[in-house]
């Protein structure tokens, strides 16, 4: 999930200096943000600076990030003839700088945690190039999907591409886990979610776990697509804070590797409420194999020192310290 944000105050300060897009265009920027929470939290990876959206832009949709409004890509693609116009792109030529701020990162690392790259999933990318921005119910994506499932299984097709180029250029610069993000995926039907983003997923998990690289595969609300979703063929499961791990770890066993799920709400309590909260996740856990996080993205307005004391506290309770 997100480290690096608006609510630190070095972020706030860089950004002051940099549009959002001339940090992830610029590898030693990217770095520079990338860094940040590391020592100042205490964290066992080091995410990539980068966002979901840049395989967009490399396919020639004009992206944008209004301060405040979120992400605005242009030339939204609404039908099937539209996709004709999303370029091919080589994931080390139009975003080298991706890769190459992978190599920069793992060189300021220097072996002391590993670095963790990440791409959006072809249906959650699929809603932003068909809303054009963050939408409440991504009619107009479904309305593409239900209207022309072939055609949307074309955009599926290509999104799969790109983030697996882009996925496989990461791990290739030096990354040691890379996740899948399907945000949206969480509010598709059931059936739905079976027929538009878990076969396109498991297509990019695919072309990753040649490399040999693990992959998390996170998609924001599991509850009710548990069976499904572990059919992506993904090493470890992101799991949201709306589910119990409790549940779903005595479905899924305990040799399965899970990630989450604390709510990012969570850290807007007092640190004693934090701890406590840390303290059931790791309960309800159990003894299978568990990457703590929270289960969505950090919020803009948190406060360092409740980041810090989560890290804090789940380095004391997981006996990780
Ligand atoms: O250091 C890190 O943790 C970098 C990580 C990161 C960013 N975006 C940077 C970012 C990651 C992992 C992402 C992924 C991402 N981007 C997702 C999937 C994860 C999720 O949250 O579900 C999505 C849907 C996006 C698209 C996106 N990017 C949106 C909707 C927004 C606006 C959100 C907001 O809070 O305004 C962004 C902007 C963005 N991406 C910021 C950061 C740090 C805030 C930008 C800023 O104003 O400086």
């Amino acid at each position: 999930m997100r480290q690096a944000g608006r609510y630190m105050p070095e972020y706030r300060a860089l950004r002051q200096r940099h549009t959002f897009l001339e940090v992830c265009h610029t590898p030693e920027v990217a770095v520079e943000a990338s860094m940040m929470p590391v020592d100042m939290l205490g964290i066992d990876g080091a995410i990539i600076f980068s966002d979901i959206l840049i395989p967009l832009e490399a396919m020639g949709m004009p992206l944008e990030f209004d301060e405040g409004k979120g992400p605005i890509l242009g030339e939204p693609i609404r039908h099937a003839s539209d996709i004709e116009r999303l370029k091919a792109f080589d994931a080390n030529v139009e975003t080298k700088f991706l890769p190459d701020a992978v190599r920069l990162l793992k060189q300021q690392l220097n072996g002391r945690i590993p670095v963790l790259g990440f791409a959006g999933a072809p249906y959650t990318l699929a809603c932003y190039a068909v809303e054009g921005k963050t939408a409440r119910h991504y009619g107009k994506t479904k309305a593409f999907m239900l209207t022309d499932p072939a055609g949307f299984r074309r955009l599926l097709d290509r999104l799969a591409d790109a983030a697996a180029d882009l996925l496989v250029a990461q791990v290739e610069a030096g990354a040691e886990l890379v996740q899948l993000f399907d945000t949206w995926a969480g509010d598709l039907m059931p059936d739905e979610f079976r027929a538009f983003a878990l076969p396109f997923a498991a297509k990019v998990i695919e072309r990753v776990r040649k490399t040999g690289c693990p992959i998390v595969y996170f998609v924001n609300g599991v509850g009710g697509k548990l069976n499904d979703i572990r059919q992506a063929g993904a090493d470890v499961l992101g799991i949201d804070w709306r589910v119990s791990l409790a549940d779903v770890r005595r479905e899924v066993g305990d040799s399965a590797v899970l990630q989450g799920n604390l709510d990012p709400c969570t850290l807007y309590a007092p640190p004693s409420v934090i701890a406590q909260r840390v303290r059931d996740v790791l309960a309800e856990n159990g003894r299978g194999p568990h990457i703590f996080n929270l289960g969505h993205g950090i919020l803009p307005d948190v406060p360092v020192a409740h980041a810090r004391a989560l890290v804090e506290a789940v380095k004391t309770f997981s006996g990780s310290a």
